[in-house]
């Protein structure tokens, strides 16, 4: 099978590799329909990622069909369409107890990164019965690629955790896939204001069609200035970051209200300065947190009844066989304005 690999920093390939096999019984080889390019799959080629070897296949998004599945594998059967969670999740160790599956002992982010991912014609699965969600022929399996990642992980690190409320003033750092992802599922909870923060117009002109209130663009260091302008002096009740630079970080906790969370989603690289001298009496609340994907089989629901639209965010297509270009697209955004890239493939 044809598969994109990873093969040093700064070098991925489409080369032929083995179909994967079943190899515990609890394992599912599905065969893939559509997947997408991750931002952290990025991070990885540049060498971000220790964890990631050279010579794994990437990602951890997509749709497919069961082709081959293990003896125990109770729930699904050969034949089913299947959502791939970015996250393996075995439901019976300590954390998959507490609903922390990110954080799986037998699983957790191994897709893409310590197991080959979903950007080859199969991939293996393991802990199907809880790491697949089956899903209805007639959805709209576009929108639904967003579920793998960058709609739990949105609502999860930055929805949930920030605490959002009806009526709540917040500020949404960064409008990348995950911001704007942020921007659409805060407002299931109706914020009265939300402020986009971003350095790139076409992002900001993007948020403003979803929904933001007001967008900042922050490339003239006036970020601080103006946010206080449009809350009266106060701040905002929830700051999310969703870049996953320090300059970010000291931005959420610069804006931030007494009283308010700053819910971190950005994936950081270096350390970040915290102002306890400013903010200890603040009773502000900071959060961290990886996508556990919990939230998947509720945003499920909210797709298939319209509640939430994902496919907005889809910006490219591109067959399995471009998928190098893809990649292209996807790394120059500013020039190409790819939000998330659809790769199908043939079927
Ligand atoms: N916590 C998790 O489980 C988890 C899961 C997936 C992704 N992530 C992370 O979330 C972050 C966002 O992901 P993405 O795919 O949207 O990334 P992205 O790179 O597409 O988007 C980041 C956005 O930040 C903007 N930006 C850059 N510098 C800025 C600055 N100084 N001020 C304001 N905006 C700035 C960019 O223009 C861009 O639009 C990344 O760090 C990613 O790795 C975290
Ligand atoms: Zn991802
Ligand atoms: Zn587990």
């Amino acid at each position: 099978m044809k598969a994109l690999i990873y093969q040093e920093p700064d070098k991925i390939i489409v080369a032929e590799k083995n179909k994967p096999i079943l190899q515990t019984s609890s394992d599912a080889i599905v065969k893939m329909l559509k997947t997408t390019i991750c931002g952290t799959d990025l991070h990885i080629i540049k060498g971000d990622v220790p964890s990631c070897s050279p010579g794994r296949i990437l990602g951890h998004e997509g749709i497919g069909i069961i082709d081959e599945i293990g003896n125990s594998v109770s729930s699904l059967k050969k034949g089913d369409l299947v959502l791939i969670s970015c996250i393996s999740s075995c439901s019976k160790c300590h954390y998959c107890r507490r609903g922390m599956y990110s954080h799986c002992i037998n699983g957790g982010w191994i897709l893409g990164n310590k197991i080959d991912g979903t950007q080859a014609e199969y991939v293996r699965i393991p802990h199907a019965d809880t790491s697949l969600y089956k899903i209805n022929e007639e959805a709209d399996k576009d929108a639904l690629v967003m579920l793998s990642d960058i709609f739990p992980t949105s609502f999860e690190c930055g929805v949930i955790n920030g605490k959002i409320q009806p009526g709540f003033c917040i500020a949404i750092v960064g409008a990348g896939p995950i911001g704007l992802a942020t921007l659409l599922t805060a407002q299931l909870y109706s914020p009265s204001e939300i402020i986009m923060i971003d350095i790139d117009d076409n992002r900001l002109e993007v948020a403003k069609r979803l929904g933001a209130t007001k967008t900042i663009n922050g490339s003239d260091g006036k970020t601080v200035e103006k946010v206080m302008n449009f809350t009266n002096g106060i701040g905002v009740d929830t700051a999310v970051e969703a870049v996953g630079i320090p300059n970010t970080f000291i931005l959420c906790e610069d804006i931030i209200a007494p009283g308010g969370t700053i819910a971190n989603i950005g994936v950081h690289g270096v350390k970040a300065d915290l102002h306890l001298e400013r903010l200890w009496s603040h009773n502000i609340s900071i959060t961290t947190r990886l996508v556990d994907t919990i939230s998947l089989p509720m945003l499920l629901k909210t797709v298939e009844h319209g509640k939430i639209n994902p496919a907005v965010l889809i910006s490219h297509h591109f067959k399995f066989s471009n998928i190098l270009e893809g990649y292209n697209t996807f790394k120059n955004a500013e020039k190409t304005k790819a939000l998330k890239i659809i790769i199908d493939f043939d079927n």
